[in-house]
């Protein structure tokens, strides 16, 4: 089992495309096992988006993502990392194919609607950051024997 941070942005939560999105990864068999939505302040976009900061676009990255709130969720699944960076699509909304969230609701490279980690180590890294180790809630769906088999 897997877990990934995953912030749906602010231009996701002023489009009223919270429901829509979740539910893409509700159907896809992933767990919510934490989920709050907060605001996002200069200090906190800086050390998520660290490897960014330098760079010529963090500037307009850090008013955009500070500009609304965020729904802040801890998905948990099979291989969660990948399979969520998969359903998102390429970073820019233009690039991403038909069939991915970003393919689907983005025309943007910055306004790109969800945000998801991108390994193991910037998982690890990102949910400390949003999340204290309390508000994690661990359970067992009960749906789990009817999404896959028990080898799987
Ligand atoms: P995300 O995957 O959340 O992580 C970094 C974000 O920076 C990325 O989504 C985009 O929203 C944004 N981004 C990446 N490259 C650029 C760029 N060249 N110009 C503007 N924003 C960018």
């Amino acid at each position: 089992m897997e877990k990934t941070l995953i912030l749906l942005k602010p231009d996701c939560v002023q489009r009223r495309l919270i429901g829509r999105i979740i539910t893409r990864f509700e159907d896809k068999a992933l767990t919510i096992v934490a989920m709050k939505l907060l605001q996002v302040t200069p200090e906190l976009a800086k050390q998520h988006y660290v490897e960014h900061v330098e760079k010529p676009f963090y500037p307009g990255l850090e008013e955009f993502i500070t500009g609304a709130p965020v729904v802040a969720m801890v998905l948990e699944g099979l291989e969660a990392i990948r399979v969520v960076r998969e359903m998102l699509g390429k970073t820019n909304g233009l690039q991403a194919a038909p069939g991915t969230i970003r393919g689907d609701y983005s025309s943007s490279r910055q306004m790109n609607l969800v945000h998801a980690s991108d390994g193991p180590a910037a998982a690890a890294r990102e949910i400390e950051l949003y999340f204290d180790s309390t508000e994690l809630c661990g359970y067992e769906p009960v749906l789990t024997p009817w999404f896959r088999a028990s080898d799987e």
